[in-house]
């Protein structure tokens, strides 16, 4: 009791002494600015993403009081996985307790200048390629992307003509038109599958429904495709570690799908993707795999319909990325591990997932999946009329890749010794149908 009032005590005094100070000490656009520039401007630049500049003052004080609730409900900077979780990821975004309260006090007390800030150069933007120069250049033969609208996913596939199986080193993207680009994967597709088996190569392509879905049925969920390396705003090219390399068998195209967005000017994109090959054999492999619920069946005005999908290792396996993927009805992802000596561990939480951000998430130390761990992929699908961006809630929802299709897929990467084969995790769906709904057929991925 006595000790419960002397603390109490003592923090009054504390704040009496802090609050002079507290009232002195405007927070002015000096303050931060340091924080615009590390956290926002990588976006918010002439020629990115963001749809307005904040590199000097007078750019943005018109969207103090935006930026003031964007901060607040975390909405900006784009970051969709929670506090504890983003701890173990290296490309977090998100702000810290601190630098949204400093954000919050300079627009409360007025968004004022103070005193005059020497023009700072906006945040450099790379250019060139980053890892020196590529082995293999696939370059987009120029996409014309319009001012306004909707602009359909567009797929490129270009066949490396490897003469033998070849270890890659490192991918990077070399963004040409980076306002306009929202997002790219750039897919292996090996010799024996069937994903887009019949578009045309070398050209830029709009598939239809029944070619991204067609899918051999005797198609091994390994020799499907591969994520070879994903684009997003803030993207920052690294190798996959060193003596890690991602092998791309003789025969193999790579296959670009392109996600664009109209940022108010018609533009055209050449975009390009180098890639590097590895001086020598590797140690390790680094294999992305795709385990997925393609079973799905979301009811209609279902407001949280569950499906999951679960890898398990069936070697000793090093995870080092995880991107979930889900559309418009997405509303969060957990991506959970069951160790084999029985631990669990929440790798990854998404609590308002957003389909508009395909965030690859990489962990800073890569986690080992022990022989008999497991990973489960849970997402929860709104399809309830409070999901604004829901296109029908009275509809049924199955797998498909139009954004009112729906999918749910937990991209990850994995590491381990090269001279294994790449038949490292046993990849299941494990939803259960909801109560009164047939289970989705299969009908590809
Ligand atoms: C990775 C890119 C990226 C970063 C980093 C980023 N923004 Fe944004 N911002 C966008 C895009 C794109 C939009 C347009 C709306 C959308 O697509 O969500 C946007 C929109 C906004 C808006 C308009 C209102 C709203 O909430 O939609 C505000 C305000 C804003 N950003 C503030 C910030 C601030 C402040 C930061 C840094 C603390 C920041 N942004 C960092 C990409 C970014």
């Amino acid at each position: 009791m006595i000790l419960i009032v002397r603390i109490n005590v003592t923090a009054f005094f504390m704040m009496l002494l802090a609050l002079p100070s507290m009232a002195m000490a405007a927070v002015t656009y000096a303050d931060v600015k340091p924080i615009l520039r590390e956290r926002c401007e990588g976006c918010h630049q002439a020629g990115e993403i963001g749809p307005m500049a904040f590199g000097t003052f007078r750019q943005t004080r018109p969207w103090a009081k935006a930026i003031r609730q964007a901060v607040m409900e975390r909405t900006m900077p784009p970051w969709h996985a929670d506090e504890e979780t983003s701890r173990r990821i290296r490309n977090s975004r998100a702000l810290t307790g601190s630098e949204i309260e400093a954000i919050v006090k300079w627009v409360d007390g007025g968004a004022v200048e103070g005193s005059a800030l020497k023009a700072v150069a906006a945040a450099a933007r790379p250019t060139g390629w980053q890892l020196g120069k590529p082995d293999l250049v696939i370059r987009v033969p120029g996409y014309k992307v319009p001012a306004q609208g909707t602009v359909q996913y567009t797929f490129l596939v270009t066949p490396t003509n490897f003469t033998g199986d070849r270890w890659i080193a490192a991918a990077e993207w070399k963004i040409d038109q980076r306002a306009v680009v929202h997002h790219m994967n750039a897919f292996v597709r090996p010799p024996g599958s069937s994903y887009l088996k019949t578009a045309p190569v070398n050209q830029l392509y709009v598939a239809t429904k029944d070619e991204r879905l067609a899918r051999r049925d005797d198609e091994k969920e390994v020799d499907r495709r591969e994520l070879l390396i994903g684009y997003e705003p803030g993207y920052q090219p690294a190798p996959w570690g060193e003596g890690r390399a991602k092998l791309i068998r003789k025969g193999s195209d790579v296959v670009f799908e392109i996600h664009y967005t109209a940022n108010g000017a018609d533009v055209e994109d050449y975009s390009e993707l180098g890639i590097y090959f590895a001086k020598q054999t590797p140690k390790e492999r680094v294999l992305s795999l795709a385990p997925a619920d393609s079973k799905l069946a979301i009811p209609p005005h279902h407001a949280r319909y569950p499906s999951s999908a679960r890898a398990t290792f069936t070697r000793d396996v090093k995870l080092i990325s995880m991107q979930p993927h889900m559309h418009l009805r997405g509303k969060d992802f957990d991506i959970r591990a069951t160790y084999a000596d029985g631990r669990t561990d929440a790798l990854l939480r998404v609590p308002r997932y957003d389909f508009r951000w395909q965030t690859t998430y990489f962990l800073a130390e890569p986690i080992v999946m022990s022989r008999g761990s497991s990973m489960d992929f849970l997402a929860h699908f709104d399809n309830s009329a409070n999901n604004k961006f829901n296109p029908d809630p009275s509809k049924t929802v199955y797998w498909g890749d139009q954004s009112w299709e729906e999918m749910n897929i937990g991209f990850i990467e994995v590491a381990f010794p090269a001279e294994a084969d790449g038949n490292v995790a046993v990849l299941s769906d494990t939803s259960k149908p909801a109560p009164g709904t047939a289970s989705g057929k299969l009908v590809g991925r």
